[in-house]
Formats: C-alpha cells, structure tokens, sequence
C-alpha cells in the first residue's frame, strides 16, 4: 500500500484498509474510529471526571523493524510528526531496516534508609538477605513469580551529603530489581518497596522512608540502529552525501551543546510518546526516565548518534530507558488502546519497547534531515499548505 495513496483517501477508507491489513476485528475498528471510551469507563479512570480530550490518530507507514513492516499509530496534536516518521522509516527501509533490540524488563525500586547506624555492616547486610527479599517480592506478587518475574538483583548505594548546606547525614538506599515482564510495573515494584521497607528496616538498625520506583530505568533498556544509504538521503538540490554530512554535523552539535541535545531529543519524543500515547502508556515515566539518561554522565547530551560510514552510508543508533507494559493499566480499561497495540502487531513488551526506540531514530532522522537540507518550516509549510 503506497503511502501517497493512503494520504488521499478520507479517514474511514483509510482505516478500513490499515485495519484489514493488520487483521482488526469491527470491535476494534469501532474503537480506534471513535476514540474508545465511554464517559462510565472514563468516570472510573480517574477523579472527577468532566469529559474527555480528543487527538488525531494517525498511522506511521514503511517501518521495518528486525525485518517486519509496521504500522504505527500516533496519537499527536503537530503536524508532520506522522508524514515525518513515514518518509524517514522508507529511508531507512533502503538501508535494511531498523534493527532494535531490548533488554529484559528490569525495574528499579527504592528503598530510602535514614539513620542507619552502622552503613558499612547495613550494606553488607541488605546484600546477604537477598534470597529472603526474593520470596518476599515472589509472596507480594505470586502471578508475576509464576510467569518467571520477580527480584533479579539487590545493590545498595550510599547517599552522603551533598554540601555544606545539605541537612542531613548518610543515607542508604536499597535498589529492588525487578523483572516486571510485560507490564510496565510501576504497581509491582511499588509493591514490592513497600513489603520490603519494614526487613530492610530490621536488617539495617535504620528508617525506611520512600518506597518507590525510580523512573531511571536504566536496567530497563533498548537499543535501535539503523542505516540509511546516502542515495536515499537526496532531495532536491541536496545532493545525498551533502545530507549525511549535515546530519552528522547536527548530531556532533547536540554531543557538544546541551542546548541543541534538548531539542535534538524532544524531536525524537515526538515520535516515541505519540505512540505512546496511542498505545496507552505512561509516556510521563519514559520522558523522565529519556531525559535522566540523556544526563547520566553528569551533561546532558543527546539519545542518539549518526556518523557517515565508510560504506556511502549514514549509521543511526539510539538507546534509551523503555519502561512499557501490555497489561493492566490503560491497557486493560481502553478498547482504543488495545485496538493501536493490534494495529501496530504488539503482543509483548518487549515488542513494545523495540517498536518505540525505532520510531525514536526514524523520528529523528526525519528532523534532521529536513534541518540539515531544506530546513524544518518549508517542510512543516507544505503539509500546512495541504491541510487548508
Ligand atoms: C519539532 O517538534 C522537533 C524538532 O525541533 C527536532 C529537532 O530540532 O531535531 C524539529
């Protein structure tokens, strides 16, 4: 199905073919049309309900991730994100092909430890209660223990003051890690902190205060690289290689600037949280976790790097904390949401992380490229210009 050919049909024809392509039943066809919540579910969601918000949901073409074809829904209020993350996915579909691979689900807990009188015997003591806090988190949530989830590791860190103003002494904070499978987990590994915050207590001398997840979720990650040829990157009057030059040059400026790292990185949101939002997740829990990894070496810096190769070719990587889940949650309240995961061939989390941090990458080539050739308002005009 050819992109332009879609683009021209009204939104019911071209549901009706993305929906018989990715085999939706009418349930799920009603759903995605209307918006897939009725004002009771709604009610039930969260407090105080007056009504509900509407976005456009569209539909990422030419994806090719770890060899198939995608389709992305995007829920997004700013134009040429969708039409973007398409022309960008066919380019690097000419180079093979996004390839995105993910990491286990591991969420971190925290366990906040103030007065702990003796940290070093504290430390050496949470570490060797590990098999006991691995039954307890497997008690706390037997159905994640039975799939195979559960504690994976235990570290403890020494929080000492942070200056002269700093109020407090020491602290010691226990990290749960927990593989939470295919759910996003914040529920679980919640749980879970707080289960264990009275043994911690007890093994250590020491007050367990915070007991939560950290949305630093940098044992929860993926990575997606691709490459795109420079024959594919020419537009007109933009020679191909001139292209991959500028690309590379704007990556170089985001490694070196903060200023520029922020922008670079809110481009590739965009599209990760566009389908994020479609897809009901906490796209709040990725953009924070996103941004604290983008500083995790103490500057910030940017979530993905392109160098031209010695093969005419231009190398794409992107790696970023992916803390996604198929059940529960929005998942399981809104038809809508379950209907994008079909659209989009989503059956596990895994899946889920993988097809973001592609779209992340294509999302971003698709602004650098326009930066680095025409410039992003001549491109963002002419979809403008189609629109009205
Ligand atoms: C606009 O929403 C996103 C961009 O600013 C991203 C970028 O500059 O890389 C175009």
């Amino acid at each position: 199905m050819s992109g332009e050919r879609l683009r021209d049909l009204p939104p019911a024809e071209r549901l009706r073919r993305l929906a018989d392509r990715a085999g939706l039943s009418e349930a799920d066809r009603a759903a995605l049309a209307a918006g897939g919540l009725d004002a009771e579910t709604a009610d039930r969601m969260i407090e105080n309900v007056v009504g509900m918000l509407s976005l456009p949901v569209g539909v990422g073409l030419h994806l090719v991730v770890n060899g198939r074809e995608r389709l992305v829904p995007m829920a997004i209020e700013e134009p040429s994100v969708v039409a973007g993350l398409s022309n960008a996915a066919r380019m690097l579909a000419a180079g093979g092909g996004v390839t995105a691979t993910a990491t286990d689900a591991r969420m971190i807990g925290q366990v906040q430890l103030v007065e702990v009188p003796d940290l070093d015997a504290a430390a050496k003591a949470v570490l060797e209660a590990r098999d006991d806090l691995a039954r307890l988190c497997a008690e706390t949530d037997p159905a994640l223990a039975k799939l195979g989830g559960g504690l994976r590791d235990v570290a403890v860190r020494r929080l000492d003051p942070h200056g002269p103003d700093d109020p407090l002494g020491p602290m010691l904070v226990v990290h749960l890690v927990i593989d939470t499978l295919d759910a996003m987990g914040a529920n679980a590994v919640n749980t879970m902190a707080e289960r264990a915050a009275p043994e911690l207590e007890r093994r250590t001398g020491g007050h367990a205060r915070l007991r939560i997840l950290s949305n630093l979720a940098d044992r929860r990650t993926v990575t997606a690289a691709g490459r795109v040829p420079f024959a594919a990157l020419a537009r007109e009057g933009f020679p191909g290689e001139d292209v991959a030059r500028g690309i590379e040059e704007a990556s170089v400026f985001a490694e070196r600037d903060p200023y520029r790292a922020a922008t670079h990185n809110k481009g590739i949101m965009n599209g990760i949280d566009a389908l994020l939002i479609a897809t009901g997740q906490d796209w709040r829990a990725v953009e924070a976790g996103a941004h604290a990894w983008a500083a995790r070496d103490g500057r910030y810096g940017p979530l993905s790097r392109w160098r031209r190769g010695e093969d005419g070719a231009l190398h794409g990587t992107l790696t970023l904390p992916m803390a996604v889940g198929v059940v529960g949650g929005a998942v399981r309240t809104h038809a809508a949401v379950r209907a994008a995961l079909r659209l989009a061939g989503v059956e596990r989390a895994r899946d889920l992380a993988e097809l973001a941090a592609a779209v992340g990458l294509a999302q971003n080539l698709a602004a650098l490229r326009a930066l680095a050739a025409e410039g992003i308002q001549r491109g963002h005009m002419r979809l403008h210009a189609r629109k009205s």
